[in-house]
């Protein structure tokens, strides 16, 4: 028996910050030699909504260039982009027409992000889910790591392939294998530097919500400057009435590496003005390295292109095996 299988993915809308890298990345750096890795960058997903074809191909391998800088190993993980694996689309295509209409306009995120479209919404948004779901199934993944908010949407998967087994598999022989949702603990939820009772986001129309992995160190020192706190004395954690704090305190401690403990007795005493430089220093040092390596990766001609190209066509001999499996259930002819 082989390692279990993992698969996740990154939208590349934006950079990834601080959010993305300590609620997701971060775990999947810290477990990755436990597994046989899959990771894309889901470039299909970021055309639900309206997107700008300039920066798609850029933003796409931003994210998988980050991925190696946060620390994902080639020894353990393949890094692919999604639309560069057809199998992904086509099976979305089969999956669309097992799954029922209403399993999807269930879904929380498609009704939030649809009201904000207003009539402009697309189906492809509705869809979104269902093309998440290829993207898992066609790997066979065990696990799939991601945040709480995409809860929902694991769970549309497992629905999606009990139902494609019980209607084209038999018991000794599921066509597709149903992953375990693995959703990451609430402690490393980043909240906004602008609204500690919401979460960091790639959306929120304020770029001093979030810090971007890619920040440059004064830009972190202004946002750290002007975020939000309060005008109580003496820094503390889990006071509901000041969720500022909380989230403050917290990243300070996963960043700092320290026991909460420790965290909340050296911050304790402490006013804001005291607290904000070593916040803004402790983020500098830790997004150092990252940015460092960044650079290196996307400076080195033809590196990037050549894990990528390695990525698809690992993650193609996967996905292509699975798709034919699914075909061969449906009763599709086979090309001669
Ligand atoms: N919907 C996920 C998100 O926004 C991204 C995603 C697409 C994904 N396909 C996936 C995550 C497959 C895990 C597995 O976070």
């Amino acid at each position: 028996m082989g390692k279990p299988r993992v698969l996740s993915g990154v939208q590349p809308t934006g950079n990834l910050h601080l959010g993305n890298y300590l609620g997701a990345i971060r775990n999947w750096v810290d477990g990755q030699a436990n597994f046989e890795n899959f990771f894309c960058v889901v470039d299909l997903h970021a055309i639900t909504v309206p997107h700008d074809p300039a920066t798609l191909a850029q933003d796409t391998r931003a994210i998988a260039a980050l991925y190696l800088a946060c620390g994902i190993d080639l020894n353990h993980a393949t890094i692919f982009v999604q639309s560069h694996v057809s199998a992904h689309s086509e099976l979305a295509w089969l999956l669309n027409c097992i799954t029922p209409l209403n399993w999807l306009e269930r879904m929380i995120q498609f009704k939030e992000k649809a009201v904000k479209q207003g009539e402009n919404v697309s189906v492809g948004l509705l869809d979104y889910p269902v093309l998440m779901a290829a993207d898992i199934l066609l790997y066979d993944a065990d696990r799939v790591p991601v945040g709480e908010d995409q809860k929902q949407h694991l769970e549309l998967t497992r629905d999606i392939a009990l139902r494609v087994n019980h209607q084209y598999g038999r018991e000794d022989a599921p066509v597709l294998k149903v992953p375990e949702p693995a959703i990451q603990k609430a402690g490393a939820r980043v909240m906004s530097l602008t609204d500690g009772t919401k979460k960091m986001s790639k959306s929120d129309p304020s770029p001093l919500s979030r810090i971007s992995l890619l920040d440059p160190p004064d830009e972190i020192v202004k946002k750290i400057k002007k975020c939000k706190t309060d005008p109580v004395r003496g820094l503390a954690f889990d006071n509901p009435d000041r969720p500022e704090c909380n989230n403050l305190l917290g990243l300070y401690q996963i960043l700092s590496g320290q026991t909460k403990e420790a965290v909340a007795a050296e911050c304790a005493p402490m006013g804001w003005g005291q607290f904000k430089p070593l916040l803004t220093d402790t983020v500098v040092a830790a997004l150092e390295p990252i940015q460092t390596k960044y650079h290196e990766v996307v400076n080195e001609t033809g590196y990037l292109d050549g894990i990528l190209r390695q990525g698809r066509e690992t993650a193609e001999a996967v996905a292509d095996a699975t798709l034919l499996r699914v075909k061969d259930a449906l009763g599709f002819s086979r090309p001669l």
